[in-house]
């Protein structure tokens, strides 16, 4: 299999970065980086996530921020629906994909969702058919993957046995996503492997957070598989100051600028995108969680 020579990157650091800040980002702010991020030439962003704001509360004004979104055409916007309560608080919002979550291990399952994995699906098969019968897309995004954080290692077969039940109930693409990072190229190789299993090379993305610095690597192991779609977080947004080891997504700045050293394809440009990175990161009172970000906006200065 060749390297893609094209890459389509979502930028998820709205919905995933922004829901583990603990202090409150309005949902101005939130539009204003979505607005950013459309003007870098994002085509695809991950906007919000329709779960329950007792356990989410960085969320709770997903419909607030999905209604203050100017459109642009050609860039479609997802958001994350775990039943059919949130699904139907989202169709509302006229979201152009929506995103079920599962896992590929049984107790982050439970933690992160309350219920088991073959719970989940029943749960997400009715969100599902709604979703196709009204045109949204369905993706469908795979936790731990590789490794979790309540049961360790986590089994490739544990990865083919998530695919082949989100293939089952419709859902049209997954994200192999290595939720704590732990993930090496190897072992993401893997996991990829099992997804695709059941689905196609076209429908099946990476998603790697970058705790340990393994994403970028673990990209060009995906690469080299032949995957080009990817998710990634501006600004690096994402994990919690307060919660040790956590961190967020590989920096979309640090994705687009190694995809472009190795001419590689993204219709991002790259200036633009650290302006979104510079305007969260401002407002969050930090530096940008990337190092091609830090590293632009120094030669800026100078
Ligand atoms: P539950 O408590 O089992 O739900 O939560 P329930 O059906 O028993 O309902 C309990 C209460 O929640 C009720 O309210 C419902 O109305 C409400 P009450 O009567 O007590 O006032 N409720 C909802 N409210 C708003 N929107 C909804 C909704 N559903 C129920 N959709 C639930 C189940 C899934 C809702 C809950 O566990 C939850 O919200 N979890 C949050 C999950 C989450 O957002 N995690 C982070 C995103 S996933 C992620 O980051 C991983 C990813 O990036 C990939 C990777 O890196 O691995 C995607
Ligand atoms: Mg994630």
């Amino acid at each position: 299999m060749s390297i893609p020579s094209r890459v389509q990157i979502i930028d998820v650091g709205p919905r995933d970065g922004l829901q583990n800040e603990k202090s409150p980002v309005p949902a101005e702010v939130k539009i204003g980086l979505v607005q950013r991020l459309q003007e870098a030439g994002l085509h695809e962003i991950e906007v919000t996530s329709f779960v329950s704001p007792k356990w989410v509360p960085q969320m709770a004004d997903n419909a607030e921020v999905m209604a203050g979104i100017e459109r642009k055409a050609g860039v479609r916007y997802s958001v994350l629906t775990p039943n059919l309560q949130g699904y139907e608080a989202a169709v509302k919002t006229r979201p152009d994909e929506i995103v079920v979550f599962g896992s590929a291990s049984e107790a982050f399952s439970r933690k992160n969702i309350n219920c088991s994995i073959a719970e989940s699906i029943e749960r997400f098969a009715p969100v599902v058919e709604a979703a196709l019968a009204a045109g949204i897309r369905v993706r469908g995004a795979m936790s731990c993957t590789v490794g979790c954080p309540y049961e360790g290692e986590v089994a490739p077969q544990q990865v083919a046995y998530l695919a082949g039940l989100m293939k089952g109930i419709g859902v049209q693409r997954v994200d192999v996503a290595d939720t704590i990072g732990v993930g090496t190229p190897r072992t993401v190789q893997r996991a990829i492997e099992a997804a695709l299993q059941h689905y196609g090379i076209d429908a099946v993305s990476g998603h790697f957070h970058d705790t340990y610095g393994q994403a970028l690597s673990n990209t060009l192991a995906a690469l080299e598989l032949g995957v080009w779609n990817y998710q990634a977080s501006v600004a690096g947004l994402g994990g919690c100051p307060y919660a040790k080891g956590a961190t967020g997504n590989v920096a979309t700045e640090d994705l687009v600028f190694m995809l472009r050293g190795m001419g590689i394809e993204t219709g991002i440009d790259l200036d633009k995108l650290v302006d979104a990175g510079a305007y969260i990161s401002d407002f969050l009172g930090r530096k940008p969680n990337s190092r091609t970000a830090v590293a632009l906006l120094n030669k800026r200065a100078v």
